[in-house]
């Protein structure tokens, strides 16, 4: 414990500790000395009018149990830490549990994980025991942004659907997983030139709506038509269908990861958008990732 600023408190400390377990005792041994006046007295505290309290020492049971929890204390302080900086006879620590755990752990799931590493992603997928597998580790890690369903919400992409932002190949699943995504929409709010102020982003968004043949103005979305052309053909590709390696998505379709109302479409041109998928590698390692993976590429397989 080396937080300690100088040498001095861990002993002061200590001293303290072991000072009030043993008055403890002492306490206890004072109160339970035999009174030579023995008979049962009245201390004098009297409530509610009748109520008054008695002066018998402790029932013996109960002090004896009062001395075990004294042993019992000073027991524990001697195995484990609890006096200042002294660590223990025992060694323990809580990180060292951790990685005993972790362990036991390793040696009893190693080989089953293992098994499936060795095996094709899309041969784990159909085995109903590795996808299963694959399906805890998705509840446990990654339902909170994705939904226990993979359904996705608001920002954070359906992983059930047949859409993918950056690809739905098994490697390229595995690549979102290991090293994570990080999708950077540019805001043209401030740059005026480029998509032209509130006009602009309305002629662009309406543009935009009218890829995926909802309702638009027609008129606007002419004048959007250049100007997505120059500022966002680069990403969305000129047709709008998206490009997979910088995860700009799809414009053309019915899938919308922050939604697909004109305000919402405004909003995304002059704010931005900066989805981030954190990357797993270090902390699930490969063979997690790989159950991962299948399970996350089942559930595209439409079955
Ligand atoms: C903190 C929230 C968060 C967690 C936790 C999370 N993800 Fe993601 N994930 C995202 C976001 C946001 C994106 C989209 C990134 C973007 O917009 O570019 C994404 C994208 C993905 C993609 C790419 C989807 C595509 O359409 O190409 C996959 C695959 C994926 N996540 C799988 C997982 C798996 C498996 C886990 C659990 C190990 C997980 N995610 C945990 C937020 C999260
Ligand atoms: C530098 C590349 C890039 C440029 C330029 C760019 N975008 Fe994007 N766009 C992206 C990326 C990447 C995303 C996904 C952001 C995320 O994952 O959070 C995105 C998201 C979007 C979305 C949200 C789609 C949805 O499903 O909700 C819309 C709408 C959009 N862009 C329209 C435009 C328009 C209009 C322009 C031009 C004014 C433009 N983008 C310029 C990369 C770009």
């Amino acid at each position: 414990m080396n937080e300690f600023v100088s040498d001095f408190w861990s002993p002061w400390i200590a001293g303290v500790s072991l000072l009030s377990i043993v008055g403890c005792a002492v306490f206890l041994w004072a109160t339970s000395i035999k009174r030579t006046d023995a008979k049962v007295d009245i201390t004098g505290h009297v409530w509610d009018e009748t109520l008054a309290e008695y002066n018998n020492p402790l029932p013996g049971w109960w002090t004896w149990l009062f001395y075990l929890t004294v042993a019992f204390s000073l027991v524990y302080v001697v195995l484990f830490p609890g006096l200042g900086s002294f660590k223990g006879i025992l060694g323990w620590t809580s990180s060292n549990q951790y990685d005993g755990e972790m362990k036991d752990a390793a040696t009893t799931y190693d080989p089953i994980f293992n098994k499936y590493l060795k095996m094709d992603v899309k041969a784990v997928a159909a085995d109903p025991e590795g996808k299963a597998m694959g399906q805890r580790l998705f509840l446990t890690y990654c339902s909170q942004c994705h939904g226990s369903d993979a359904g996705g919400s608001r920002g954070f992409p359906s992983l059930a659907d047949k859409d993918w932002l950056y690809g739905g190949e098994p490697d390229v699943i595995k690549a979102s997983i290991q090293n994570g995504r990080n999708g950077i929409m540019p805001a043209f709010g401030g740059n005026p030139e480029a998509v032209g102020g509130e006009a602009g982003a309305k002629a662009v968004a309406n543009y935009v709506m009218s890829l995926s043949s909802m309702p638009h103005d027609a008129n606007l979305a002419s004048t959007g038509k250049g100007k997505f052309e120059q500022a966002c053909a680069a990403c969305h590709t000129p047709a709008g269908t998206g490009m997979q390696a910088l995860g700009a998505p799809n414009l053309t379709d019915k899938t919308w990861l922050y939604g697909r109302s004109e305000a919402t479409i405004m909003e995304t041109i002059t704010k931005g958008r900066n989805g981030v998928m954190p990357a797993w590698k270090d902390f699930l390692g490969e063979a997690k990732i790989h159950l991962l993976t299948a399970y996350v590429y089942s559930l595209s397989q439409g079955n």
